[in-house]
């Protein structure tokens, strides 16, 4: 056991966070330090997960967590070739003086991890048993969600990916998925470099509609 993971107290740490707090604060961290994180902060976070709801309380997920480099290798390889395929039309629109900033700080922090993800010392891949023969994505997401806000609680950053699915078969197939078992998410977690804090989002009122939904704006959303 390395020293840090000597220090911590699994059953204690990210007890503390209130929930709305932890909420309004679990953005997207993609950048990560390269200190590994205790197998047993894993299990935590990934516990975490196994509280989410289910249809039917059916409980599809399976969490796989690579963490040697070889494997990390393998996944950030492929991983950066289909987010930068999946970039390029938005690059290209940055080109704009007009491009939102707030858009090109999400860019260049999502193209960091890209470039850097071999760095991140766990590559959480969530995945779910298929029913009668279609994927369950729509039951695995309240389980990521619950993992994000547990690595918030407990000070891990993490971030949301999908786009590993270009290469969806071969990563499955190399994670021993069976292939009624597809990954549906890749969740890169590690200490983080800089911080938690409220990312920008629309204000509740642009959204919430009591009784009746009203257009107010063409633009929408
Ligand atoms: C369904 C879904 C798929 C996503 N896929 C990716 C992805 O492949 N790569 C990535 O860097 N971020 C991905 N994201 C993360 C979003 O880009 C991120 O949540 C959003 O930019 C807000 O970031 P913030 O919390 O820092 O404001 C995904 C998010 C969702 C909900």
């Amino acid at each position: 056991m390395d020293e840090q993971a000597a220090q911590i107290d699994l059953a204690a740490i990210g007890e503390d966070v209130p929930l709305l707090e932890g909420i309004r604060t679990a953005r997207a961290i993609r950048r990560l330090r390269k200190d590994p994180v205790p197998p047993g902060l894993v299990r935590k976070v990934c516990e975490a997960g196994t509280f989410a709801p289910s249809g039917g309380n059916r409980q599809p997920w399976i969490f796989v967590a690579v963490t040697t480099p070889d494997g990390r290798a393998f996944v950030a390889e492929r991983y950066r070739r289909a987010f930068h395929a999946y970039i390029a039309p938005a690059l290209e629109a940055a080109k704009d003086p007009a491009f939102p900033e707030e858009r090109r700080r999400n860019i260049r922090a999502a193209l960091h991890l890209a470039d850097h993800l071999a760095e991140a010392p766990v590559h959480l891949f969530v995945a779910g048993w298929t029913r009668r023969g279609e994927a369950q994505t729509q039951a695995l997401f309240p389980a990521i969600q619950n993992v994000l806000l547990a690595c918030r609680a407990v000070g891990l950053g993490a971030s949301l990916t999908t786009v590993h699915r270009a290469f969806g078969g071969e990563i499955d197939a190399w994670l021993g998925l069976p292939r009624d078992c597809p990954s549906c998410a890749l969740l890169p977690i590690g200490w983080p470099l800089g911080r938690y804090g409220r990312p920008p989002r629309r204000p509740v009122e642009e959204c919430l509609f009591f009784e009746r939904y009203e257009q107010r704006s063409p633009e929408e959303p």
